[in-house]
């Protein structure tokens, strides 16, 4: 299996999809490389395509808010994006260029063979859980993937555009806590 230095080299220098023409920084992701819970997002947005690291904007500060509400903290978790490059104008990756990235994603899985993998929106979930994925009815729901357990919560954008679905999405978050509890006690920050 490719090491990850190797693949941070490898997808550091990417020229795979037309987004490494306007991109700044290759935004490959950030956390416990052996963590038991997997954060995909979508893709880098501004600050993130400047810093280099997902979830650092505006999105990123309600996603902390999030892992704190939950007992978590991004040191514990791993997080990473479906396409490593900002698409331009933040606009929906193109299959394209998922399809060009999604292999970096696919390795980054492998080494670290999380238990639970949390979507992070509409576009995480159409590509990680079921390509007909329907946010506003499954969010929530858990689905069970070659022994992984995989949900989808709205993507912390969407939350902030739309307030009124932030109760939903805590009762989700309370949903993710147990199955932490169950599965992986020891990451939680304050372990009851
Ligand atoms: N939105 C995402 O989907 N990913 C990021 O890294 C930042 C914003």
């Amino acid at each position: 299996m490719i090491t990850w230095e190797a693949l941070e080299a490898q997808c550091r220098q990417c020229q795979s999809c037309p987004l490494c023409e306007t991109r700044r920084n290759v935004v490959f992701g950030v956390g416990d490389r052996q963590a038991d819970v997997l954060f995909i997002g979508e893709g880098p947005g501004e600050q993130e395509d400047r810093r280099g690291e997902p979830f650092v904007g505006p999105a990123g500060q309600l996603l902390d808010l999030m892992l704190s509400v939950i007992d978590l903290d991004r040191s514990r978790v791993y997080i990473a994006n479906i396409v490593k490059c900002r698409p331009p104008k933040n606009r929906d990756p193109l299959n394209l260029e998922q399809d060009a990235c999604i292999g970096y994603l696919r390795a980054q899985t492998a080494l670290i063979r999380p238990k639970i993998i949390v979507c992070l929106g509409r576009i995480a979930a159409m590509r990680i859980i079921d390509p007909k994925f329907r946010i506003t009815r499954q969010h929530g729901e858990w689905f069970e993937r070659a022994g992984v357990q995989m949900m989808a919560i709205y993507h912390p954008s969407a939350l902030l555009r739309d307030p009124s679905k932030r109760p939903e999405t805590f009762v989700d978050l309370k949903s993710l806590q147990e199955k932490i509890r169950v599965l992986c006690p020891h990451i939680l920050v304050r372990d009851f």
